[in-house]
C-alpha cells in the first residue's frame, strides 16, 4: 500500500488518533563517541519495521532508553523528537536500573520467555525473583503508557481516541495493569516471536500469570495462523476459558480477546527504490572495485544476514556448507560464503557460547578447504549501513535464511525486495514464519544436513529465468501485504472491535 493512500485510509477509517506504541526496544539510541554524541540505529525486525509506521502517523513511542547520551539528549520526561532534521514522531525513554535489565531483559524475557517459545530445544531457566522484576518493569511501561493518555486528554481533548499498541514478548503483563486503569481503554498488542504448542508452554512456571496478562488485551496479533492456534488451545488448557474457534476469540473473566494473524513486513516500495539509488549503484562500485569485507577470489557469492541469535541456525548452516564443498570439489576456490551478523544479547551465556562455536566452526572449515588466496567462509560481525547490505543483496547469487524457528524474519523479505537484477535466489527454512508466504523460494530443514547442502548446491546451479520467475512473484506478494498493510490490518481490527 503507498503510505499516502496508508494515511488517507487511516484518517478515513479511524478518525483523529492518538497512537501510542511501547517495545522494550528503542529506534535510535544516542551514544557518547569521545565528547560528541552518534546516533546509533537499533537492530532487529520491530524497530526496522514500525519506524515508518510511527513517522505516518505522528505517533508516540515509548521504549527503553538504553544508550549512554539516552538520558542526555532527551528532555522533560524522557522525550525527543524523532528523526533528526524529520520529527515527526515521539520517543518517549524509559529509563530502568541495572537490576531491571539484568531480570527483566536478560533474565524473564530472554532467559524464559525467548527460549520457551522457540522451540530449538534450548532450556528456559526459570527464575522467580526475574518474573517479579518483569512484571514490575511491565507496570512501569503501563505507567508511561496511562500518563500519556491523561496528557493527551488534557491537550487534545476526548475526541481523539487513544490507540494502545504494545509489541512483543516483554511486555505480556502490561495491558492488565492499564485495564486496571481504565476497562474502556482499546489495547493490543502484536507477538513477534512464535508462540509455542500447549505441551510446550505447560513446563513455564508462570504460565497463568502470562496468558492473565495477555488476555487483558482486547487484540492478540500473531505472525501466522498456527501461532494463533497454538495460543487458542493453550487458553483451553491452562485456563479453561470459553475459546471461540469460529470467531478465533477467547472469552476469560468476562471479558473477550480477539486473536489474528497479522504477517509482518517490509517497506517494500522504499527498499526496491533503494535498492536501485545511485547511493547503492555507487557502493557495488565500490564493492566489485575494492572490497574491504570479502577479499578471497569468487564466482559464486553467498550470504546471510542475522542476530547472533541460537535461534538463527548458524551453525547448522556452516555444516551444511561445509557437506556441500566435500560433494562438490569443483567449488573449492569459487564459492565464498560471507555471514554478516550483528552481536546480540551477550551477557546471557547461551549467546556467549554460540559466538564461540561460530568462531571454531567456521575456522575448522577455512583451515580444512582454504588456500593460500581463498578461503569459503568469512564472517564479518559488526553493523552495517542499510545501503551497503542491499548493494550486497544485488551482488549475491544465494542468500540463506535458515532459522531453527522465527515468528517472521524480515530479512528474507527484505532480500526479496532488494534482488532487483534476479541474480541470485533465496533459501528460506521452512521453520521461519516467511515461508507461507515466500513459498517460492528454495525451502530447507536446516537441522538436516544432507538435504540442506543439496539445496545450497541446486540454488546455485538455478538458471537466471528461474530465479527471475520465483523472484518476482515473490516481489508481488510481498507488494500485496507491505508493512502499511500490516499496521492498516491490525490498526481497523482493533478499531472495529
Ligand atoms: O521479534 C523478536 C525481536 O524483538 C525482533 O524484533 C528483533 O529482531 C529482535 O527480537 C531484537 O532483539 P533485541 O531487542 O533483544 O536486540
Amino acid at each position: 500500500m503507498e503510505k499516502t493512500r496508508f494515511n488517507n485510509l487511516i484518517k478515513e477509517k479511524l478518525g483523529n488518533i492518538n497512537l501510542i506504541v511501547a517495545s522494550n526496544r528503542e529506534p535510535v539510541s544516542h551514544e557518547y563517541a569521545g565528547k560528541k554524541i552518534k546516533t546509533v540505529n537499533s537492530v532487529g525486525g520491530l524497530t526496522i519495521a514500525l519506524e515508518p509506521i510511527m513517522k505516518n502517523l505522528n505517533g508516540t513511542w515509548i521504549a527503553y532508553g538504553g544508550g549512554n547520551a539516552d538520558k542526555t539528549v532527551s528532555g522533560e520526561k524522557g522525550k525527543i523528537k524523532l528523526p533528526e532534521g524529520e520529527e515527526s514522531y515521539t520517543l518517549k525513554r524509559i529509563f530502568l536500573s541495572k537490576k531491571d535489565i539484568n531480570d527483566y531483559y536478560y533474565g524473564y524475557a530472554n532467559s524464559v520467555l525467548w527460549p520457551l517459545c522457540h522451540i530449538v530445544y534450548m532450556k528456559p531457566i526459570f527464575n522467580s525473583a526475574q518474573f517479579l522484576t518483569y512484571d514490575d518493569v511491565n507496570k512501569k511501561f503501563a505507567g508511561s503508557i496511562i500518563e500519556e493518555i491523561e496528557e493527551s486528554k488534557n491537550e487534545n481533548g476526548l475526541d481523539v481516541k487513544n490507540i494502545i499498541w504494545l509489541q512483543d514478548y516483554h511486555l505480556a503483563r502490561c495491558a492488565k495493569y492499564i485495564k486496571e486503569y481504565d476497562e474502556n481503554i482499546k489495547i493490543s498488542i502484536f507477538w513477534h516471536i512464535p508462540w509455542p504448542n500447549p505441551e510446550i508452554f505447560s513446563i513455564c512456571s508462570e504460565k497463568h500469570e502470562l496468558l492473565e496478562g495477555l488476555l487483558a488485551n482486547d487484540l492478540i496479533g500473531f505472525q501466522i495462523i498456527y501461532h494463533c492456534q497454538n495460543f487458542l488451545k493453550t487458553c483451553e488448557w491452562e485456563l479453561e476459558a470459553q475459546v471461540n474457534w469460529s470467531d478465533y476469540s477467547v472469552t476469560y473473566n468476562g471479558h473477550k480477546t480477539w486473536v489474528k494473524p497479522f504477517p509482518i513486513s517490509v517497506d517494500a516500495d522504499y527498499l526496491h527504490h533503494f535498492a536501485l539509488s545511485e547511493e547503492t549503484e555507487k557502493i557495488i562500485d565500490e564493492i566489485k572495485n575494492n572490497d574491504e569485507i570479502i577479499e578471497p577470489p569468487y564466482e559464486y557469492l553467498a550470504i546471510s544476514v542475522d542476530r547472533l541469535d541460537y535461534t538463527k541456525g548458524i551453525p547448522e548452516k556452516f555444516r551444511a556448507i561445509d557437506k556441500m564443498l566435500k560433494e562438490h570439489h569443483e567449488l573449492i576456490g569459487k564459492f565464498v560464503f560471507v555471514q554478516f551478523g550483528v552481536p546480540s544479547r551477550i551477557y546471557i551465556d547461551a549467546y556467549k557460547k554460540l559466538n564461540e562455536e561460530i568462531s571454531d566452526i567456521m575456522g575448522d572449515i577455512n583451515w580444512k578447504y582454504g588456500t593460500e588466496e581463498w578461503r569459503p567462509i568469512i564472517g564479518y560481525f559488526k553493523q552495517l549501513e542499510l545501503g551497503r547490505y542491499l548493494a550486497y543483496h544485488r551482488l549475491c547469487d544465494i542468500m540463506i535464511v535458515s532459522p531453527l524457528h522465527d515468528g517472521m524474519n524480515l530479512v528474507a523479505k527484505e532480500y526479496i525486495m532488494s534482488n532487483t537484477d534476479y541474480k541470485g535466489i533465496l533459501i528460506l527454512s521452512k521453520f521461519a514464519g516467511a515461508s507461507k508466504e515466500l513459498y517460492d523460494s528454495i525451502l530447507v530443514n536446516p537441522y538436516n544436513t544432507e538435504c540442506f547442502a543439496k539445496k545450497i548446491y541446486e540454488a546455485l546451479i538455478m538458471d537466471k529465468e528461474e530465479k527471475e520467475r520465483r523472484t518476482a512473484k515473490m516481489q508481488n506478494i510481498i507488494m500485496e501485504n507491505d508493512i502499511y498493510d500490516w499496521a492498516y490490518n491490525f490498526l481497523t481490527a482493533l478499531y472495529l472491535i
